[in-house]
């Protein structure tokens, strides 16, 4: 872990300019783990270049896969797959690891994966992950702060119905009913476009899924599948960072090489505000110059609704604009340690329950703040950006989890912001 932290001189200049999007960390995520189904060598393009991914490679190099990988491809060789366990040493660091439990369970029978354990915004449980395995089969035991799977032979399919929308275990529950016997129904399921990536990945290995998109995913097991290949989404987070970035300056970006689609109930956002869109096939830019923008009300909910990834960041910007605003989290109640360090620079903001009020239009002052997460860290940013003086932020090996080229991006928006490593400081 780096204890590398970002200066950002002064008040930058409105942003303007371009910048490409990388592919989605919590896409690659689940599909690093797919390669886990088959005995051979998976492929993936349009991986980011990620300490998320790195972690994943460990969980997966410890299980006995080889990974290598350049120019943003990696190759997972699983043929010396034979260590069915994920230690808590890495899950603890990054609770996507615990997506191995499904297809470790589904191909060799039995694993042994962490738990998670807690996070930075409060308790993120498991449950359901496991109540899907058990539905389709697998026994589960935990013992010694450590799950086991089992199951005798095949797991068997079945239906299983999410009693709320959850990504991780839709994704844990698709990779383990591909190898089952029989079909399974997987009812209320996510339909983020992570989940549809990873459902094309399955397909290209050879699995039967049907209802792709949908709340319903029909999965037909096969006895065997064959390794992967195929290319990571846009990451739409990243993205709406950097529109919120064009937003808070009052500039103008543009982001490419991304899905406009994906970011759709984002885009509404930044439209209601009074901003400028503008909408391609593969890039969309958002323009703030000159504008009067106003106060708005949001509510974080499962895609296609506003992402809860993106409330951070919002918060910081709406901040920025001359009224109240409301933003209400219903997917994680917790998810806001942000507002203290955004205090720290003198926003006003009020927490109740689940819901922030945002009095905007303070002056903001540079100050020493810390990331207490991914999302978070990138708030932090955008608000140093319009802060009066230097704003450094600590502990941003949260932001280098899930923005690749972050400084170079910004440095491309004609935004200073460096990184300070403690050796050198
Ligand atoms: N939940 C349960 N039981 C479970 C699983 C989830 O009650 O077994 C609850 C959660 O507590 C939450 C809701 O269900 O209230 C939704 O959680 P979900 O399972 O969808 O979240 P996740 O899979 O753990 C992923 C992303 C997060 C993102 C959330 C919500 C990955 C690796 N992580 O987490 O991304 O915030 O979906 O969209 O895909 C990030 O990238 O920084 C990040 C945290």
């Amino acid at each position: 872990m780096t204890m590398d932290k970002f200066l950002v001189p002064a008040v930058a200049k409105p942003l303007d300019g371009e910048v490409e999007i990388a592919g989605a960390k919590n896409a690659v995520l689940a599909i690093m783990p797919a390669a886990l189904l088959a005995d051979g060598i998976s492929e993936i393009s349009n991986v980011p270049h990620l300490k998320d991914m790195k972690t994943m490679s460990d969980v997966l190099r410890i299980i006995g896969c080889r990974i290598d990988g350049e120019n943003h491809k990696l190759r997972i060789d699983t043929r010396g797959a034979n260590h069915l366990e994920a230690p808590y040493e890495l899950v603890k660091t990054m609770r996507a690891s615990f997506y191995v439990l499904g297809p470790l369970v589904a191909r060799f029978g039995r694993c042994r994966v962490s738990l998670p354990g807690g996070c930075a915004w409060g308790p993120r449980p498991i449950d359901l992950h496991l109540k899907g395995l058990e539905a389709l089969g697998a026994k589960i035991n935990i013992t010694h702060g450590y799950v086991e799977a089992t199951c005798e032979g095949r797991l068997k399919g079945g239906t299983f119905h999410f009693p709320i929308s959850s990504v991780g275990a839709t994704v844990n529950l698709l990779l383990a009913a591909t190898l089952a016997e029989g079909e399974s129904i997987l009812q209320n399921a996510a339909i983020e476009p992570e989940i549809d990536n990873l459902v094309d990945y399955l397909i290209s290995m050879g699995a039967k899924i049907q209802g792709r998109g949908t709340r319903t995913l029909i999965i037909q097991g096969v006895e065997s599948l064959t390794p992967g290949k195929g290319e990571t989404i846009a990451d739409r987070i990243e993205a709406g960072t950097f529109l919120c970035g064009a937003v808070i300056t009052r500039g103008r970006v543009k982001v490419t090489h991304m899905v406009p689609e994906h970011i759709m109930s984002v885009l509404n956002v930044f439209k209601e505000i009074g901003c400028d869109v503008a909408i391609g096939d593969s890039w969309v830019e958002v323009d703030a110059r000159n504008k009067s923008l106003k106060p708005i009300s949001v509510t974080t909910l499962p895609y296609p609704g506003f992402p809860t990834d993106l409330q951070a960041p919002l918060m910081a910007t709406l901040a920025s604009i001359e009224g109240n605003s409301l933003i209400q989290d219903t997917i994680y109640h917790d998810r806001f340690t942000h507002i203290a360090e955004l205090k720290r620079l003198g926003a006003d903001i009020q927490l109740n329950g689940n819901t922030a009020t945002i009095i905007g239009g303070k002056s903001l002052e540079g100050a020493d703040v810390m990331a207490s997460d991914l999302r978070a860290s990138a708030a932090l940013v955008l608000s140093g950006l319009i802060a009066e003086g230097e704003t450094t932020i600590s502990r941003i090996y949260h932001l280098d989890r899930g923005y690749e080229d972050f400084e170079a991006k910004m440095a491309k928006l004609g935004a200073t912001v460096s990184r300070i490593r403690p050796e050198l400081a």
